[in-house]
């Protein structure tokens, strides 16, 4: 009796047991489908900055910078810094000629700055490491557009600080509209067929957090991640119309330099480099962005059967190949944009115009100062032999005047380092990479440009509108912390 109770309630201990193992996989398994099954999270497209002023016509904006939380992984929560949210910022959208205020409040336990990237603002605006906005504190700049329609961004830019916080999530587009993007039949409605893609790449440890710099071979090449995200979201989903789509694309990361083009091959037109269209569409079927460059393309999906995806595929160079998202054509048609033969004329800056030819050379030396040699451990990453020094000017140019800037990536042995090169105040062109004229895709105003490692390239710039300070630096954020950047004064 005592002994056919007890294996009866065995039984049924053993069948409550398998019974709830079973119960427990299969609920893990749902969990599993739905949140790891890549391309169904919806790509989110950052809302526009609300303008507080409805009144004057100029726009005043409102950002905080603040620290959050957002989860890439199912069950896993990352903290995170954002602007007025949890991971990256709202795009402020404003027009050329408008007058701009903007209130930045720094929530963050650390100082910030905010920088506009590829805007021509004046010095004590820019938002560089001079402009510091202490914990707690705010900062209200002021000025006015004085450049044409281009996707720009912006983010933090504090001596040694500015690619943790990037990293973190600080990040947003700034985007400029004018009479001749108003006009041009593109695609220009944004949400509908004009997107940003802002694009990065992250590495995490095992409970989520994100794992920046670990050592010194990542403080050397930069921070490469295995992870790819768009607006913030690993493999995202955009449902898009049939027609012409247009895609504002912004290399976001720290440091990795993306191959972009699309998983079939197709061709597409690049319409505007960073800072603005350039004169005719360029025909492409993929693009070279290193870190902080934009470009816009169009990309036609006329064609497309309803319920057809197509991938975007990003190749970090070196690094991973990634299935970025998924574009999935849905039953609607776009509003019947075109793509124009003519987009702008620019204004071809000219080398017999110039007053001066400044040389820089991006290099790599060991702690006592000499070139890398093999077996020596790098140290520095310098531009002209020095390091950053927020106590030194090292470039005065005069105001109003035109000039060419030959740089030079001067990398020796083991240290092969790519650079991106970026200028603030100016958006310049490219007059020739290694004394030939750059690709199509490159001729138009740009503020950042890849140089490979023994690359010479000159670049032509005009100082106009504002004195004042600076920076010229490598855009791989952990060189630009690790001091390979200057800075210009420009005088009167
Ligand atoms: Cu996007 Cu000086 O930086
Ligand atoms: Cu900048
Ligand atoms: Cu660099």
């Amino acid at each position: 009796m005592r002994y056919r109770s007890y294996v009866v309630r065995l039984q049924v201990i053993m069948t409550t047991i398998i019974l709830l193992i079973f119960v427990l996989f299969l609920i893990s398994g749902a969990g599993n489908a739905e949140t790891i099954k890549p391309f169904t999270t919806p790509l989110p497209v950052p809302p526009i900055l609300e303008n507080l002023d409805t009144e004057s016509g100029s726009a005043h904006f409102r950002l905080a910078v603040q620290q959050g939380s957002r989860s890439f992984f199912p069950g896993m929560n990352t903290n995170t810094f954002g602007y007025n949210g949890n991971f990256l910022g709202p795009t402020i959208r404003v027009r050329n000629g408008q007058k701009i205020k903007i209130d930045v409040i720094n929530t963050l336990k650390e100082n910030t700055t905010v920088h506009w990237h590829g805007l021509h603002v004046p010095a004590k605006w820019d938002g560089g490491p001079r402009q510091v906005i202490e914990a707690g504190e705010s900062w209200h700049p002021e000025f006015t557009i004085r450049q044409p329609a281009a996707t720009l961004w912006y983010h933090p830019h504090g001596m040694g600080l500015t690619g943790e916080q990037v990293y973190m999530g600080l990040a947003g587009l700034f985007i400029i509209e004018d009479e001749v993007s108003e006009n041009l039949a593109l695609p220009k409605t944004y949400g509908f067929d004009d997107f940003p893609l802002i694009i990065q790449d992250r590495r995490f440890f095992e409970d989520g957090s994100f794992a920046y710099v670990q050592g010194m071979m990542d403080a050397m090449h930069g921070v490469i991640g295995n992870h790819l995200m768009v607006n913030g979201v690993i493999d995202p989903n955009l449902d898009v119309p049939k027609g012409l789509i247009r895609l504002r694309l912004l290399n976001g990361s720290n440091s990795s330099i993306y191959h972009i083009r699309f998983a079939d091959n197709r061709s597409f037109h690049q319409i505007a480099t960073d800072g603005g269209f350039q004169e005719n569409p360029v025909l492409l079927t993929s693009l070279l962005l290193s870190a902080g460059e934009r470009s816009e393309i169009v990309i036609d999906f006329g064609n497309d059967k309803a319920g057809s995806t197509l991938k975007l595929i990003v190749t970090q160079n070196p690094g991973y190949q990634f299935e970025a998202m998924q574009f999935t054509v849905i039953d609607t048609q776009t509003k019947g944009a075109k793509l124009p033969d003519q987009l702008t004329a620019i204004d071809w800056m000219k080398e017999s115009k110039t007053v001066k030819t400044r040389r820089f050379v991006m290099e790599t030396m060991s702690m006592g100062g000499a070139p890398m040699r093999m077996g020596m451990a790098p140290r520095r990453l310098t531009i002209n032999g020095k390091n950053m020094d927020i106590g030194r000017i090292d470039e005065q140019v005069k105001l109003g005047t035109t000039e060419i800037w030959e740089i030079t990536n001067s990398s020796r042995m083991m240290m092969q380092l790519p650079h991106s090169m970026h200028l603030h105040d100016v958006q310049f062109q490219i007059l020739d990479r290694n004394g030939i004229q750059p690709p199509p895709e490159e001729k138009g105003r740009k503020d950042t440009i890849l140089i490979l490692p023994g690359e010479r390239v000159r670049i032509i710039s005009r100082f106009a509108d504002y004195t004042g300070v600076y920076m010229y630096h490598c855009h791989v954020l952990e060189h630009e912390d690790k001091g390979m950047m200057g800075q210009f004064e420009v005088i009167d």
